[in-house]
């Protein structure tokens, strides 16, 4: 398998129906890499306010029937701490781009994990902000940041959000990221509207320039309440041979298999983790206000336990061939 395909052995890869050699190729280079291990992340959905239009999204800001809510400070640090516990070594604080939690507030919150538990892994997935906001959460202990790019074609960017964002100021944001010193993740939805073949090439082309630690996709599924909800769904294995590509192209990546993917694929998420994935995401949102994180409708969630590593999940990913490690997982060397 060429590891630097050209981009009509990119489209053939990502359209192929036999994708057992791909499944093959994918797999034996995550295990020279990272083993068998599967690092989990716990996910704290901490607010569903958001001041974007994004026309996928469900909690977009023009989205009114939806009930809003935002954790305190307080349950946030004290959701960590159980993940702890459980044997999560890295938390990620993911919300909408909501005004209410200022720099101060992500600052406190940031320190109210790392205080108490300094070995673990603090993640951010809060949007565009500038440049001295990202420095501020770095400083205060934050080590890796995820903003997927959605499209890296300028005119499908476009047709995805509304005028008052752009292509430009996310890809700042991204090289701002990794500037500082994040390990910065990417990623794009698989099917979106209106995407095309060539922007998929492109997305992956975006990547080698900006070669992310981590990398995200997921297919893109409509949603109830956004201009977006009568169109198809992407396709779950043409997401499932992206994940594959991903891993070939990018070896060293940590690459998750999505709710997203498992929420329209039952076994979405073993066979994510078959495909070259490495990591996973239990949802630590509490079951109250976990259904009003509604980005996408029919939104499954990787399922917090008692053990990370003893559990139906730990037993499901063993049945895989592979094993969740009690681990902060960092990125191995971007090469
Ligand atoms: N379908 C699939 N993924 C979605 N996201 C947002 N809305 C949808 C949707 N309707 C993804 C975006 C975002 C991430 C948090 O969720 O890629 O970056």
């Amino acid at each position: 398998m060429n590891i630097f395909p050209d981009d009509k052995e990119l489209k053939r890869l990502i359209t192929l129906d036999d994708p057992s050699p791909l499944r093959a190729a994918a797999d034996k280079l995550r295990r020279e890499r990272y083993g068998t291990d599967v690092y989990v992340r716990g996910l704290i959905e901490f607010t569903n306010h958001c001041r974007n239009n994004c026309r996928y999204c469900g909690i977009r800001a023009g989205n009114n029937p939806v009930r809003r809510y935002r954790l305190s400070e307080e349950e946030i640090i004290a959701i960590a701490d159980k993940g702890y516990g459980q044997g999560l070594r890295t938390i990620v604080l993911q919300g909408g781009e909501d005004p209410a939690f200022d720099d101060g507030s992500i600052c406190r919150i940031i320190k109210g994990i790392k205080d108490v538990h300094p070995d673990c892994a603090v993640t951010l997935s809060i949007g565009e902000k500038p440049e001295v906001s990202y420095r501020k959460y770095f400083e205060a202990g934050a080590s890796r940041y995820l903003l997927r790019h959605e499209t890296a074609d300028e005119a499908h960017y476009r047709k995805l959000h509304p005028d008052s964002m752009s292509l430009s100021n996310r890809k700042q944001c991204l090289h701002n990221l990794k500037e500082i010193g994040f390990q910065t993740g990417a990623g794009f939805m698989v099917g979106s509207p209106f995407q095309t073949l060539d922007n998929l090439v492109e997305d992956l082309r975006f990547l080698q320039g900006l070669q992310p630690a981590m990398i995200g996709i997921g297919p893109f599924i409509p949603t109830k309440g956004t201009p977006f909800e009568n169109e198809p769904h992407g396709s779950p294995e043409m997401t499932l041979n992206l994940i594959s590509i991903l891993r070939i192209m990018f070896p060293y990546a940590l690459i998750p298999a999505t709710t997203a993917l498992g929420s329209i694929l039952p076994d979405g998420i073993i066979l994510g983790l078959k495909a070259g994935a490495n990591v996973l995401m239990p949802n630590l949102t509490p079951p109250d206000v976990r259904k009003l994180y509604s980005i996408y409708d029919n939104k499954s969630s990787i399922k917090e336990e008692a053990s990370v590593t003893d559990g139906s999940l730990a037993k499901l990913v063993r049945s895989a061939g592979y094993g969740i490690v009690v681990d902060r997982g960092d990125v191995k060397a971007l090469s």
